[in-house]
C-alpha cells in the first residue's frame, strides 16, 4: 500500500470525534473549496492566458489523494461496503450504479485534464486549451453533483437505514482509515 503524505494540502479538516457521515461531509466542504479553486484557473486560463502547469499539478495530486484514496476510497471500503451488504436492491443501484460509477468517472478525468495540462504546457494552441479546460471542468461539474448527491441521498440514506451502534463500528474504521490508491 503507497504511503500518502497530505501535509502538503492547507485545512485539511480536523475530523477526530466526529462520527463518520460528518467527518465526510466536512471532507466534502474542503474538496469543493479546491473544485472552486479549479474552475477559477479555468476562467483566468481562457480570460487571460494565465497557466503554470505546476498548479494543475497540485491539483490532480490534491484530488488523487485527498479526494479520491483518503475520502473516496474510504466510502468505498467502509461505509459503502456496509451498505451493499447490507442494505439490499436501493443500496445496490444508489451505490454500485450511482456513487461507484462517479468515483471511476472522476479518476478517468482527472487523469485526462492532467494529459492534457501538459499537452498544452509543451503546445500552448487554442485547441490543446480548449481541451485543458473542457477536461477540468468536467471534472469540476462531476465532482458537485457527485457531492450534492451524497450529501442530499446517499448520506442520508446511510444515516436512516444503518443501527447506531453499527454507524459507530464504521466511525472507528473510518478515524483509522489509511488512505490508498
Ligand atoms: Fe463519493
Ligand atoms: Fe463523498
Amino acid at each position: 500500500m503507497a504511503d500518502i503524505d497530505l501535509s502538503e494540502f492547507p485545512d485539511l479538516p480536523d475530523t477526530k470525534g466526529m462520527d463518520i457521515v460528518d467527518a465526510m461531509l466536512a471532507e466534502h466542504d474542503r474538496i469543493l473549496i479546491e473544485a472552486d479553486d479549479l474552475e477559477r484557473m479555468c476562467r483566468d486560463l481562457v480570460a487571460t492566458g494565465a497557466f503554470n502547469v505546476g498548479d494543475f499539478d497540485y491539483k490532480v495530486r490534491f484530488i488523487r489523494e485527498f479526494s479520491d484514496a483518503a475520502h473516496h476510497r474510504k466510502e468505498e471500503d467502509v461505509l459503502y461496503s456496509y451498505m451493499l451488504e447490507h442494505l439490499g436492491q436501493v443500496a445496490e443501484n444508489l451505490i454500485r450504479h450511482g456513487m461507484l460509477v462517479d468515483h471511476d468517472r472522476g479518476r478517468a478525468c482527472v487523469k485526462r485534464m492532467e494529459d492534457a495540462a501538459h499537452v498544452y504546457d509543451a503546445d500552448p494552441s487554442v485547441e490543446n486549451r480548449v481541451e485543458l479546460v473542457s477536461w477540468a471542468m468536467e471534472y469540476v461539474h462531476l465532482i458537485r453533483a457527485h457531492v450534492q448527491r451524497e450529501n442530499t441521498v446517499a448520506y442520508p440514506f446511510a444515516r436512516r437505514s444503518i443501527d447506531p451502534a453499527v454507524m459507530a463500528e464504521l466511525t472507528a474504521k473510518a478515524q483509522s482509515y489509511e488512505p490508498h490508491f
